[in-house]
């Protein structure tokens, strides 16, 4: 069986049913997601795109536990995420769900390498088994000469790998990257962009990725496309 065939068959890693999520209320009420519905299966790189307002960052919250919806359904590797409670969602953010954020999230006291090791040490891992990780995902994101470097002392590009290889580092089913490069510039963000493609691909990964990027559109399996909370669009983008 092909790869595509594995993924058209199996269980999908990622579904959501109906999800509605308001702020406020009344007259001030923002409908920031709108009967939203999709599913992503294992191996699946995905991107969400749309304007800035449109709901990215609330639809990859709520998949990734951060946010509850209103009304509607979120189930991650078989976890309904919707309706965890709070020790539930610590769990799936520390086994199931990794993030990557735009403005990297690094902490600015330790080390790459520390910052790498912070998902292995809250899941306790020996202290070997966890170097050796972090080795190999610096070399991996291409920053091996640079693991005792503060996030200070790095470019914004190594900054943003850095947290990629921490978002790593725990093998997470599944990585949400929130607008990975928007902070970058073009040619250092399309960079990291197929860093992402590339590790999602080496770690058998699935990830959900909002980006403006059109660039980042054409490495992503799928494009879904938010306007005023309501998906779109659920285009298959065609790989050679
Ligand atoms: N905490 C909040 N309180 C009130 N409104 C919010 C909040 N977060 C987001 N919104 C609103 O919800 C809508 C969707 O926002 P967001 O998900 O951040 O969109 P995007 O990531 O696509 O820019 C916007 O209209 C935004 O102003
Ligand atoms: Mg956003």
């Amino acid at each position: 069986m092909s790869t595509t065939e594995l993924m058209a068959t199996a269980e999908p890693l990622v579904r959501v049913e109906g999800v509605q999520r308001t702020y406020g209320r009344g007259a001030a009420a923002v409908h920031a997601l709108e009967g939203v519905s999709f599913e992503v299966r294992p191996g699946e790189l995905v991107a969400v795109v749309g304007r800035s307002g449109s709901g990215k960052t609330t639809l990859l919250n709520i998949v990734g536990g951060l946010d509850r919806p209103d009304e509607g359904r979120v189930e991650v590797a078989g976890r309904e995420v919707s309706s965890l409670d709070e020790r539930g969602l610590d769990a799936l953010r520390r086994d199931v769900v990794a993030f990557v954020f735009q403005s990297f999230g690094l902490v600015p006291t330790l080390s790459a390498a520390e910052n790498v090791g912070v998902p292995l040490r809250l899941r306790g891992a020996p202290v070997a088994e966890r170097e050796s990780r972090v080795r190999l995902l610096l070399d991996l994101v291409g920053l091996g000469d640079h693991a005792d470097q503060r996030p200070g002392e790095l470019s914004g590009g190594q900054q943003q790998r850095v947290a990629i290889a921490r978002a790593l580092a725990a093998s997470p089913k599944l990585l949400i990257a929130d607008e990975p490069t928007g902070q970058l510039d073009s040619e250092t963000g399309l960079a990291v962009m197929a860093l992402l493609r590339g590790v999602v691909e080496a770690e058998g990964m699935t990830a959900l990725v909002a980006t403006h990027d059109p660039t980042f559109m054409a490495l992503a399996d799928r494009v879904l496309r938010l306007e005023d909370g309501r998906l779109h669009d659920d285009t298959l983008i065609s790989l050679a």
